[in-house]
């Protein structure tokens, strides 16, 4: 049976009481994935081939104000205080994650979205986007909904937003039900304080290929995609080891070899696809050199050119030095 996206939404907010006020701020924290989200079983319900695992930035991220429009005729989108086309994709998709919670076809809304990360730049900025429009539209309509119901909407906005719901690690657990009512993420709860992420942003320009488009063509052109949910399923295991004993190489490592893996899998995709800038290759050998001299600093890279160190508080003083222009993240305060 084929599901779609408002068949999942009446499911879910069918049996809701509306209790709809005039406005609804809410916020989400970009996440970054240690282990990646790359494949869908269902590109339509964003149901993914295999679990993944990713950490918060806290203090990164988007920031949504809903506005109920009365006597509108239509969605009005502001994107960083900028009015939105309706040819633009950035506005059709917010227009149809709206259609999600709209009761009646007059409900319009106006929607102030301000991203404190590059919009599209392998920053992840489309999951706390969807995540603090899931939760804005749920507040503006008064729908009170559990997390698991709020993470599988903000699923349907964009995969990795389902795990934006949440602060810290989260894991999104794919799921195997059809209509993906099984599919959604959950918080791990370890702290791990002197933790930090490094950002470097090598390229801030709106990438030519988005991650949805990437991870599609990946799996229908790459016959090295087969291997990917086994290493998928693999890395997960190990992650969660090392955030509950703390270690760190464990962490690192994985965390590196498995955005490795995802790359790799674009690499021989045709024709191929490689997100990486020649900055990007020079960060990854100056992070391989460092480790040679003792330093213990990994990677991870999503689909974009910027490059996420990864690192303890101890040698943050090296990292600062080698990498004058990184952004250090307190993971955990
Ligand atoms: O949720 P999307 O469609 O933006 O895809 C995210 C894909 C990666 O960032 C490459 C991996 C991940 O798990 O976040």
């Amino acid at each position: 049976m084929t599901f779609f996206r408002t068949d999942i939404a009446q499911k879910i907010l069918g049996g809701c009481e509306y209790r709809p006020v005039e406005r609804f701020e809410a916020s989400a924290s970009v996440n970054i994935a240690l282990c990646k989200y790359w494949g869908k079983r269902d590109s339509q319900l964003n149901l993914p081939v295999n679990d993944s695992l990713s950490v918060a930035l806290p203090g990164k991220g988007t920031r949504t104000r809903v506005t109920r429009l009365l006597g509108g005729t239509k969605d009005e989108v502001f994107l960083n205080e900028r009015l939105t086309q309706e040819t633009e994709s950035f506005y059709r998709r917010v227009v149809d994650h709206l259609d999600l919670f709209r009761r009646d076809a007059g409900d319009y809304f106006r929607v102030d979205t301000v991203n404190s990360v590059a919009t599209a730049a392998g920053l992840a900025s489309s999951a706390s986007g969807f995540a603090a429009l899931t939760r804005a539209m749920a507040g503006v309509q008064g729908v009170s909904l559990d997390d698991d119901a709020l993470s599988i909407l903000a699923r349907l906005g964009s995969g990795s937003a389902c795990r934006s719901m949440y602060d810290g690690f989260v894991r999104w657990y794919k799921g195997g039900r059809e209509d993906g009512m099984d599919s959604f993420a959950k918080p791990l709860r370890n702290v791990w304080r002197c933790l930090r992420l490094g950002v470097l942003t090598l390229n801030a320009a709106v990438k030519k290929t988005s991650s949805r488009e990437g991870m599609a063509h990946t799996v229908e052109t790459a016959s090295l995609y087969n291997a990917w949910p086994l290493q998928a399923e693999r890395d997960i295991v190990a992650l969660e080891q090392a955030v509950t004993t703390q270690n760190f190489e464990q962490l690192g490592a994985t965390a590196e070899h498995n955005a490795m893996a995802m790359h790799a899998t674009m690499m021989a995709s045709w024709p191929p696809l490689l997100y990486w800038v020649p900055e990007s290759v020079a960060v990854m050998q100056k992070v391989w050199q460092l480790r040679e001299d003792g330093v213990p600093v990994y990677f991870t890279m999503d689909a974009g050119p910027n490059v996420k160190l990864l690192f303890e508080s101890r040698v943050e003083h090296v990292i600062r030095q080698v990498f004058s222009d990184v952004e250090v993240i307190q993971l955990f305060s």
